[in-house]
């Protein structure tokens, strides 16, 4: 038996949970382009993708050939589908509204068309990430207060990796679900559901070259997790570190674990890198949706009220119990 297409599940999310068919034509618009990027990312060097663009985005980073052709991709696709009446995505500055040929919709869509660009040209495992907000009143010309709302009111959320195998995450704010991308049929196919994250851990996620510009709550739990058996924690912890947090948090949705990216000293005008409309609160109301948690060290990332479209964000995700712990640190200091 073949397991359920992306159209089907949401057809049946309809039936079953009432779930708004714009929603459903708002995700199947996204999967499309996430299909569209993913074989751009297959062909590689072959398609011209690869390199620099030439340009930086809002936040001063280079962009990346494939940072832009994935940014062009989703707001065509996304705008397309006329479910939505603007956009936010790491690559342009400002809201971006629906072109006229197009109609608008009840909802608000946020995008990183491609995470981990810095592992774009060395073949390393990349994605895209997206939320989804309930839009107030519909209008044609979407301000930035319109989207500075707590990722708690969020109706999806998701990302897409590609990696060996192409795999989208998806949660309606009923657990959350994994579909296989078939290349032949060019089907998202259901290949998990009831996605759980252990309440306890035993491998952490972090970049370590940054440790002495941490905080102190940070360098403690880290020190002890380092520690080992012979520490306070009384066990060995393992360590990975992608740079792309669309593959870091589908390991912990596989088989466990804490990501964190913190504040740290490098610029202390920033609270952290990950943006919060379209990396944190996403890849929180996943995590959340597993069973997991996440903060900024001192509330859930899903509480904050955003105060600009491109606001940074420190992140703790993850195995409930760690989380929990390096939240407690922040709270002591
Ligand atoms: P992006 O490529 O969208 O700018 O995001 C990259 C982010 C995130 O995915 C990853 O966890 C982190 O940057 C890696 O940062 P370092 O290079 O500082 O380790
Ligand atoms: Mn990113
Ligand atoms: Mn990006």
């Amino acid at each position: 038996m073949t397991s359920l297409s992306l159209q089907e599940y949401l057809s049946r999310e309809e039936a079953l949970a009432g779930s708004d068919p714009v929603l459903s034509r708002l995700l199947v618009g996204i999967s499309e382009a996430c299909k569209e990027i993913s074989a751009k990312v297959r062909e590689g060097a072959l398609a011209g993708v690869l390199g620099l663009a030439g340009s930086a985005n809002v936040q001063g980073e280079d962009q990346k050939k494939l940072d832009i052709i994935s940014n062009d991709i989703f707001v065509e696709a996304v705008a397309r589908t006329g479910a939505v009446c603007g956009m936010v995505s790491e690559e342009v500055p400002e809201p971006i509204a629906v072109p006229d040929e197009y109609a608008i919709g009840p909802y608000l869509a946020c995008f990183d068309p491609l995470d981990g660009s810095s592992n774009i040209d060395i073949n390393v495992s990349i994605g895209s990430i997206f939320a989804i907000q309930p839009a107030g009143r519909p209008k044609r010309q979407p301000a930035e207060g319109d989207f500075l709302i707590p990722g708690r009111s969020l109706v999806a959320a998701g990302y897409c990796m590609y990696g060996p195998q192409t795999i989208l995450a998806l949660t309606l704010g009923r657990g959350v679900v994994l579909f296989t991308l078939d290349d032949v049929t060019g089907t998202f196919r259901l290949t998990a559901e009831n996605v759980r994250v252990d309440r306890e851990a035993a491998e952490f996620a972090i970049n370590m070259s940054n440790e002495r510009f941490w905080e102190a709550p940070v360098k403690r739990y880290i020190s002890e997790l380092l520690a080992g058996k012979d520490g306070p924690r009384g066990k060995n912890y393992n360590m990975r570190w992608v740079a792309a947090m669309v593959a870091e948090v589908h390991r912990i949705l596989m088989r466990g674990g804490i990501f964190m990216y913190p504040k740290d000293a490098r610029n202390p005008s920033r609270p952290g890198k990950l943006r919060l409309l379209y990396e944190a609160n996403p890849m929180s109301m996943l995590m959340e949706n597993a069973g997991g948690a996440a903060t900024n060290g001192h509330q859930a990332i899903r509480d904050i009220v955003p105060q600009g479209i491109h606001e940074r964000v420190a992140v703790f995700l993850g195995a409930a119990e760690e989380v929990e712990l390096v939240t407690g640190y922040h709270k002591e200091a």
